[in-house]
């Protein structure tokens, strides 16, 4: 996890490494040890959930171009990192990150060693100068020729294969995400962001805005189902402005919410403009699509939402949340908040702070600005020192935590139904799974209660992150 980030119950935007599948063999002859087995690739995913189903998706294309996947570096044929860019601090943690695999590379120089994803796209030329030991640099929308790339290696002398091409119709439909189990799935539902919010490195590095045709989806879905999954969680980094065709995001939820055996629906990000009447609508009325929304705010202040070319402001976003709150009572909101943009003064950053206290969400992302070199927000400068925006950032982290304490404890007494995902983080034989609202709830287990099954939790006591309760069976 990006360390500037409290997750108090949303959705994890930062991962480590997937959990992966070992298979291989070897066989002895006369002393030689001759490989039958397919060649071994390592991947380890940085970044938001788009990444996390981007990952699936390149391992889809390895495994039917002959590769294994493995959960180790040590043993891997092949070593990628899917990175992220929206953060200068996300960026340094992959170059650390890419020193210490390179060592792998020194006693085993034959490892194919390969950076994939935003940071890829973003920076690729001082990538490739500064790793020079990078056998492949691949941007988002190349990962169909990954296979090809891997095997042009050594027949084009020292040179990395690089392809950071961005393609205005690569959507990946047609391939089937390597789905890694579990009762949650992600499934993209659009590519790129069309719209260059003057901080964010988003648009430049994954391109121009994509839906993914509704047919592919259900498709998609429906094999998931079919594999156990109960809950889907759409992707796109402005996931409401989903449109093909005549579908628009409400209607998707709609036709999604058709599927047998898909028991709950969320989706990430949307973006407060691109909330319509028809997603409200089927938020409200689809008992499948989960109350919890996840509503990135920024700032509080109007004159830095201008700068940040945000596209709306406070005013039409608290509107926006007593229209949602007002059709869907239940509703959990989460957001994203940056302190410390260029020209943010003292009185801005308080804007932010009554406005979290008016809003009262149930969990924030928080972030310190890092300026990102390309976006429009680049030229403007960082008038706010690093001191500073960590102090900012501490006040708004201490404000949220108190939130979050407050309104998870009020649930206390009230019973959720609990899609059970597995045991609990710190076992203990306990249990833990989401409530409908995306809050964390741990109980004790019991014989017949078990992963997949949705189960009446009361809530006996709260931290700011978790429900600890009982299941009532
Ligand atoms: N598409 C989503 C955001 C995706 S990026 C939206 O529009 O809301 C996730 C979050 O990272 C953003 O909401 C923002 O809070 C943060 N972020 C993006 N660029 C950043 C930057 N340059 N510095 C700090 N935080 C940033
Ligand atoms: Fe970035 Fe704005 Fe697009 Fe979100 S909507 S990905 S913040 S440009
Ligand atoms: Fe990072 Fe790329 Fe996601 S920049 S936040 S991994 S879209």
């Amino acid at each position: 996890m990006p360390c500037h980030k409290i997750q108090a119950g949303g959705l994890p935007h930062c991962i480590g490494s997937l959990p992966r599948l070992k298979i291989s063999c070897s066989l002895m002859i006369q002393d030689r040890t001759i490989s039958t087995r397919p060649p071994r690739v390592y991947l380890e995913t940085y970044g938001c959930q788009m990444n996390v189903a981007d990952s699936q998706t390149i391992t889809s294309i390895l495994r039917r171009a002959g590769y294994d996947s493995i959960d180790r570096p040590d043993d891997a044929d092949v070593i990628l990192l899917n990175t992220c860019a929206i953060r200068e601090h996300a960026e340094e943690r992959v170059l650390g990150r890419l020193t210490a695999l390179a060592r792998i590379k020194e006693s085993r120089p034959e490892v194919k060693l390969g950076l994939l994803g935003c940071m890829a796209q973003h920076n690729r030329a001082a990538i490739v100068e500064k790793a020079s030991y990078l056998d492949v640099v691949a941007g988002p929308d190349s990962y169909r020729r990954l296979p090809e790339m891997l095997g042009e290696i050594g027949q084009i002398g020292f040179d990395p294969a690089v392809d950071v091409r961005l393609d205005r119709t690569e959507t990946y439909a047609d391939i089937s995400p390597d789905f890694g189990g579990g009762v949650r799935a992600y499934v993209t539902a659009m590519r790129g962001c069309d719209r260059f919010c003057a901080f964010c490195v988003v648009p430049y590095v994954r391109g121009r805005e994509r839906s993914i045709p509704p047919t592919d989806l259900m498709r998609e879905i429906r094999d998931l189902a079919s594999r156990g999954v109960k809950e889907i969680v759409l992707l796109g980094q402005t996931v409401n402005a989903y449109r093909y065709d005549g579908t628009d995001f409400g209607g998707l939820l709609k036709m999604i919410a058709r599927i047998e055996g898909i028991e709950r629906i969320r989706f990430t990000s949307p973006h407060p403009s691109d909330v319509s009447e028809s997603m409200i609508e089927a938020m409200a009325t689809e008992p499948k699509v989960q109350p919890h929304l996840h509503l990135p705010l920024q700032s509080g202040s109007d004159r830095v939402l201008a700068a940040m070319e945000r596209g709306y402001n406070v005013a039409q976003y608290l509107d926006l949340v007593a229209r949602v709150r007002a059709a869907i009572p239940a509703i959990a909101l989460s957001t994203d908040i940056i302190v410390g943009f260029h020209g943010e003064a003292e009185s801005d950053f308080d804007a932010t702070v009554s406005m979290m206290r008016e809003v009262g969400y149930d969990s924030s992302f928080m972030f310190k600005y890092s300026v990102r070199e390309h976006t429009r927000a680049f030229k403007l400068g960082d008038s706010v020192s690093e001191e500073e925006k960590q102090r900012r950032l501490t006040a708004l982290i201490a404000i949220q935590e108190e939130m979050s304490l407050d309104r998870y404890r009020a649930l206390v007494g009230q019973t959720f139904p609990v899609l059970v995902e597995g045991p609990a983080r710190r076992g203990e034989g306990r249990l833990a799974g989401k409530t409908p609202q995306f809050k964390t709830a741990i109980f004790p287990g019991a014989d017949d209660v078990r992963v997949g099954e949705t189960v009446n939790v009361r809530v006996d006591s709260a931290t700011g992150h978790s429900l600890l309760g009982t299941a009532l069976l």
